[in-house]
């Protein structure tokens, strides 16, 4: 954050706590904060806490300050602590904030961002990313002398931020291009935040790879100029033979008047300018997610990867790292569409109990406006102009990770079906690593609940690199995924803030047969085919109203039967081999059962082999042209005395009279899933709350993976 009026220290801290909490649901295992020292120029103060947001607060409610590590002794007397003056009162003042979860280095205080360049805190920093070449860093810093104290790979940033102002005798480095300085040398992905003793009252953030925005908060009319500000480009590279590496500095520094090397244009670098010149109130929130600034303000920035924003005395300038023609020039100011409440538990004990029971609306939001019930038709806007290269295109591939890959598998036959083009659905962080052939004429479609995720954004960039068309689906708006494929569709299902995706599950799901059908409708031949999907939409809603409605029976369900168990099997196929696959994800990802989602076609080829009275299975039997060959599945598995738990249609008389049922409504064969799955979620919510497992943040487990 940079606040540019009077505000106490306490405020400041209280902001920067509830940034945090708002971000908590992405997983964290620690949290710290860095917020300015008494005078300009003086250490910056630390407060840092393993485990939540709410521990890291009762830290702050005792004002005792985290020391920054020093190699110097401590005397007794100062021990470990500071005490810290809450009240005081600053102008202009900035801090940082940070949830880190643990890449390089155990969950510890001095693990904890902000991480430090030294015992003076010269150069602070927050970093979301993994720094590659951290290694080499640290080889070529501490052979110049510098210490480290921690074991993480952003330290290493932080120390070489001091080593290149170290290396300037004359100090004429601005902090932005300091900042540009030190960012070359990195490998790896980064969101950064760099805050300084030598630059009171500013602030300096850059992205590569991971997401970055910036809330504004001001009563005064925003002019926004992209500001593109060439720096210094006559840098040597410094060759450091002992250190078998190389750091590029400055050799001399340009101040923008001085004839030494190009000079910088500064033409258009005010963005924000009070009209008298004088300084006004605005407050400006750097985050990774628009949930962390919402409560301020719903004007946003998105910054662009290798922009580098430097925000001080009230004023935001951006910069680009190097000129490419390829990213757009404008930093539009957007306005953020979702609501605070939206991203509240209201009356649900749990952000994924709430998400589960909003999918009766989260699907209609989905459709609402591109499907019109009465004359039967699909339109998304963002297709229209694509839909001759899609259906001329020789495959359609599709990447991504986790519940997002589920949707796809799901949708996968009905676009077979109705689109007649081969259809390839990739895991994406596998799909890099066999470097798979892609074309120009292939139409790859990215799925994504954040648009954020670290493999599917480098599967994205590496099929726009060979040529491919690439559309987005995803829930995020501004995400890295919606910007930067060519186009796509925006499932519209609301934040969703529980780890273990649920309500994004079914709107991707929804909007990916919506693109199927959509795709078709140059097809008279499918035409009855079509209408009966979108009459089958049309009832879907209400269907999942129903199952809803059957939670306490679920929640018994899970007491009786499942939740003393270690393992359990999902078994289906077809339409419903994605059902299975997402039910035994949510299981595990939040009541930490084993659990497996297995193809029934493949039983007598390895799970048989783990049938027997104790191992509970549930099997998806709902209606299709494949019942037969399920209901063969089950006998062979109650044969060898399995225990069957069945999920079927409600009026089928066909089950097993000593089976327990779970009885769901009828669909189209293509649409069940979206039925059949809910039932699976509401089961994976209770028997984690029943394994006392916290359910919205999962132990081991991230919302958006953002590092590879
Ligand atoms: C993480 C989350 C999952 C999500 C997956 C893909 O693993 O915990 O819930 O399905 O990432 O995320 P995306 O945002 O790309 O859909």
């Amino acid at each position: 954050c940079s606040f540019l009026c009077e505000k106490e220290r306490k405020y400041v801290c209280d902001v920067l706590c509830n940034g945090l909490a708002r971000l908590e649901y992405r997983g964290y295992d620690s949290a710290g904060i860095g917020i300015d020292g008494d005078e300009p120029g003086s250490p910056m103060i630390l407060f840092k806490e393993v485990g939540k947001v709410a521990a890291l607060r009762k830290h702050i409610a005792e004002a005792v300050a985290y020391p920054p590590p020093s190699d110097e002794p401590r005397h007794a007397t100062n021990g470990n602590s500071t005490k810290i003056d809450m009240n005081k009162v600053f102008l202009s003042q900035t801090s940082m904030a940070h949830t880190r979860w643990a890449t390089h280095g155990v969950p510890s205080p001095l693990n904890c961002h902000p991480h430090v360049s030294d015992a003076l805190t010269e150069f602070s920093l927050v970093h979301n990313g993994i720094i590659t070449n951290y290694k080499e860093l640290k080889v070529v810093l501490l052979k110049r002398g510098y210490t480290f104290h921690t074991d993480t790979d952003t330290e290493a940033v932080a120390v070489l931020c001091k080593y290149v102002w170290d290396s300037q005798p004359a100090k004429r480095l601005n902090f932005t291009e300091l900042v540009k300085t030190v960012i070359k040398e990195l490998e790896g992905s980064f969101a950064f935040v760099f805050k300084s003793v030598h630059f009171p009252d500013e602030i300096v953030a850059a992205r590569r790879g991971s997401p970055l925005l910036i809330g504004v908060k001001t009563d005064r009319k925003l002019k926004v100029d992209f500001v593109d500000v060439e720096l210094p480009t006559n840098e040597d590279r410094v060759n450091d033979a002992d250190a078998n590496a190389l750091l590029a500095v400055p050799s001399a520094v340009s101040d923008g008047r001085s004839a030494v090397g190009p000079k910088l244009r500064r033409s258009q670098s005010r963005a924000f300018l009070s009209e008298d010149g004088m300084p006004q109130p605005i407050e400006f929130f750097v985050a990774s997610d628009a949930s962390a600034v919402i409560e301020h303000t719903k004007r946003v920035l998105y910054l662009e990867d290798d922009d580098i924003a430097h925000i001080a005395e009230g004023e935001l300038h951006i910069h680009r790292l190097r000129r490419d023609d390829t990213v757009s020039s404008v930093r539009a100011i957007e306005h953020l569409e979702i609501e605070l409440a939206e991203i509240m538990k209201g009356q649900y004990d749990h952000f994924m109990q709430k998400e589960i029971y909003e999918q009766p609306e989260s699907v209609v939001n989905t459709m609402r406006g591109r499907v019109n019930f009465d004359t039967r038709a699909v339109m998304l806007g963002g297709l229209k102009a694509y839909l001759p290269v899609i259906r001329r295109g020789r495959r359609l591939l599709f990447v991504a990770c986790g519940t997002s890959y589920h949707s796809c598998i799901a949708a996968r036959p009905v676009f077979e079906e109705l689109t007649d083009i081969p259809v390839a659905v990739e895991l994406a962080s596998d799909f890099l690593d066999r470097r798979t052939p892609v074309f120009r004429d292939d139409v790859a479609i990215f799925v994504s609940q954040s648009g954020e995720t670290a493999d599917t954004i480098l599967a994205m960039r590496y099929c726009l690199e060979r040529g491919a068309l690439c559309l987005g689906v995803v829930n995020a708006v501004g995400s890295t995924l919606s910007r930067e494929t060519h186009s796509g569709v925006h499932i519209n299902a609301g934040p969703e803030i529980g780890v273990a995706s649920t309500k994004a599950y079914t709107s991707q799901y929804v909007a990916l047969v919506m693109i199927a059908v959509q795709l078709s409708d140059d097809s008279i031949l499918k035409t009855a085919r079509r209408q009966q999907i979108i009459d089958g939409l049309h009832d879907v809603p209400a269907q999942i109203r129903k199952v809803l409605a059957m939670d306490k029976a679920l929640q018994q369900l899970a007491k009786d039967m499942l939740a003393k168990e270690k393992s359990l099997l999902i078994m289906g196929r077809g339409y419903q081999y994605a059902t299975c696959l997402e039910g035994a994800l949510k299981i595990k990802e939040v009541s930490y059962m084993h659990s497996e989602g297995i193809l029934a076609g493949e039983l007598k080829h390895g799970p048989l082999a783990l049938i027997d009275e104790h191992l509970p299975v549930i099997f998806i039997m709902t209606r299709d042209s494949l019942y037969p060959k399920v209901q063969s599945a089950l006998a062979q598995v109650t044969a060898r005395k399995g225990r069957p738990i069945i999920i079927c249609n409600e009026d089928d008389d066909n089950v097993p009279h000593n089976a327990k049922v779970i009885r769901v409504p009828q669909t189209v064969d293509c649409l069940q899933g979206l039925i059949n799955v809910i039932p699976l979620q509401l089961l994976s919510y209770h028997l984690a709350i029943m394994n006392g497992v916290d359910v919205d943040f999962p132990r081991n487990l991230a919302k958006s993976v953002t590092t590879e």
